[in-house]
């Protein structure tokens, strides 16, 4: 078969807007799936990724079509993650691709992520067909939503298909459109092997798997081949397909899509988006380079119980097999003696990561606040990045600090914009469009501090819009900002994971804000425990957590012994994130107090 019966194709979407839900339409229609086997959203392979229902991890599977011109089409379906966090993952699964369908939720419209994914499969020069998923509800307006994919994103969506994924309306209609409208690869069998490293990840028995967008050439077992941005040579020990189980097979061509694996057991000799050739006969055309995937956002982790630090190592190298874009580095605190400082892709990475260990692993961890990269100039000309704010140097030694900053993107309903612009300037935002998409609906663009969206934003964002407003960025440098470290003292002694690097101009509210938080979450203790905010020697608050006056169980009155074991309990369960430091306990809230200012 040649080429001109394979389409490689993506399902970009802004997140809820069906994307997981349409992936398995396609999958029962085609049948790549016994109905009987197919579970719930079976892209989303990891059980986190199914609860939250994102997908992390991009996956592909080969689905085999019989089209209304009689002929047979392999459709290669490469899963790409949804959010933001992953938009480098993103990126590249668009590049193996020709075509994508771009799904936008018919009652809701285009969302921030919809755009932004739009423009990266666009910059991939790839054909997007429009789809207008959920026209089953009552509020769907297909009309609105074709004007507004239209106007901003820019192309003709006169013939989007219209779709219900939910009530399996317009399946055969997308897939004819994929056959129709999106092109088969171009390539050559005859030229050296070409293939683009489109993800890959490991497995236990097979060590890792490469996922593989095959550009020429072919590919087969027993091939020697080279990765050409790292030089390294192995030879293939198998090939294959999704189907979606992993299948064998004994070639892979050009414009096809499929998996290799070759003995390698560690993932970080990989680099997605790196060329795979011949290394007797290389490609002279490699891909243009890839990027490292450098993280961002960094946290402390601590084991609760210190003799779990191994554990906590262990489970930390075992993830990183999985997800090299993950860092870590041992490090100590005074106040939380040893764990490690961890590098994320952003706040979601986080989040996914901190769950794993605790649910995969079985770790009671207390983590700190995140921090971003700042960049510290120093008046002897030493240029450091620091991702903990306890390691910022004197301030007599520093000349300027840099902190990273994003390009912002919110697009929200006309009613909420006097709000989120109010929260966008609090957190150091700047204007640099605003305008509507449609009567009622506006997008805003700023530039923020990276470090100000770290601590809590979304979920202000959330509360302001009443979850109307949705939210993507991009990394947009680095810029000066006047910033100082603020410093938590308790019982006049310096806790260095509660250190946290502000604006000057908030220091004073926010050290006054985080001093009355922790003391409401610091628990009562047999002595009064002060607690400063200070920057330097320069005390900017006080508050102080009264010693107790009687046993806590002493206000169940009448004896009622269940009330009494479950407050037991519940303290019990309390203790069970706490640090003491000096004579101090510290439950884990304090540590994140500081996500809850305004
Ligand atoms: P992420 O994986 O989080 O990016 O989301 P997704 O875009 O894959 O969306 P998903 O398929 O998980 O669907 C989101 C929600 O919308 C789910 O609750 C679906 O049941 C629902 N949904 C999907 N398609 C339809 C549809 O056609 N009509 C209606 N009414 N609901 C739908």
């Amino acid at each position: 078969m040649g080429n001109e019966n394979i389409r490689n194709f993506s399902i970009i979407a802004h997140i809820d807007h069906g994307k997981s839900t349409i992936a398995d339409r396609l999958i029962e229609f085609t049948a790549a799936v016994d109905k009987r086997q197919m579970r719930d959203q079976i892209l989303d392979s990891m059980d986190i990724e199914r609860e939250r229902g994102i997908t992390v991890k991009a996956q592909t599977i080969r689905l085999t079509y019989k089209a209304d011109d009689g002929n047979t089409y392999i459709l290669n379906l490469i899963d790409t993650p949804g959010h933001v966090d992953f938009t480098y993952e993103v990126s590249r699964s668009l590049a193996a691709c020709e075509g994508a369908l771009l799904v936008v939720d018919a009652a809701q419209g285009v969302e921030a992520q919809t755009i932004a994914n739009a423009y990266m499969a666009v910059d991939q020069e790839l054909d997007l067909v429009p789809v207008l998923n959920k026209i089953d509800l009552p509020s769907a307006d297909p009309e609105k939503v074709t004007a507004e994919i239209e106007d901003i994103i820019g192309i003709d969506a006169s013939e989007a298909v219209l779709a219900s994924a939910k009530e399996n309306i317009g399946t055969k209609e997308i897939l004819e459109a994929i056959v129709k409208r999106i092109p088969s690869p171009t390539g050559d069998v005859a030229k050296p092997l070409k293939a683009m490293i489109v993800d890959s990840w490991y497995d236990s028995y097979l060590g890792v798997v490469i996922l593989l967008r095959m550009v020429d050439g072919e590919l087969r077992a027993g091939d020697k081949i080279q990765f050409m941005a790292s030089k390294a040579e192995r030879t293939v020990d198998a090939v294959g397909y999704f189907n979606p189980k992993p299948a064998k097979s004994d070639v892979l061509k050009a414009g096809e899509v499929g998996f290799m694996t070759a003995s390698i057991k560690d993932i970080r000799e990989i680099d997605i988006g790196d060329t795979v050739t011949n290394p007797k006969k290389p490609t002279s055309t490699p891909f243009p380079g890839f990027k490292k995937v450098k993280p961002v956002v960094f946290c402390g982790m601590y084991p609760v119980d210190s003799a779990n630090y191994e554990d906590l190592r262990d489970a930390l190298e075992k993830l990183s097999l999985n997800d090299s874009s993950i860092t870590y580095e041992a490090e100590s605190s005074a106040a939380l003696g040893f764990g490690f400082r961890i590098g994320f892709l952003g706040l979601l990475h986080m989040e996914i990561i901190q769950e794993r260990l605790e649910r995969e692993f079985d770790l009671d961890l207390v983590s700190t606040a995140p921090t971003v990269v700042y960049r510290i100039t120093k008046r002897n000309g030493e240029v450091i990045e620091i991702d903990n704010p306890a390691g910022m140097p004197d301030p007599s030694e520093i000349d300027f600090i840099e902190e990273p900053v994003i390009a912002a993107t919110v697009i929200l309903p006309e009613e909420y914009i006097g709000g989120v612009i109010q929260l966008l300037i609090s957190r150091r935002g700047v204007q640099k469009n605003i305008k509507f998409i449609s009567k009622t609906r506006a997008i805003l663009e700023y530039t923020l501090p990276l470090g100000e969206v770290v601590m809590d934003f979304y979920d202000k964002l959330k509360s302001v819009s009443r979850g109307y407003a949705s939210f993507d960025y991009e990394m947009d440098g680095y810029a000066r900002g006047d910033l100082v470290k603020l410093d938590i003292l308790l019982n006049k002694d310096k806790v260095d994971a509660l250190s946290i690097i502000v604006h000057k101009d908030h220091a004073f509210y926010k050290g006054r804000d985080l001093a009355d938080k922790l003391k409401d979450v610091i628990h009562r203790q047999m002595f009064d425990i002060a607690i400063q905010a200070a920057i330097g020697n320069k005390i900017l608050a006080r508050t102080t957590v009264k010693a107790y006056r009687k046993n806590v169980t002493a206000k169940c009155y009448g004896g009622d012994i269940t009330r009494k074991k479950k407050l037991l309990e519940k303290q019990k369960a309390g203790k069970k994130r706490m640090k003491s430091v000096g004579n101090v306990e510290i439950p884990q809230e304090a540590f994140l107090a500081v996500l809850k200012l305004g």
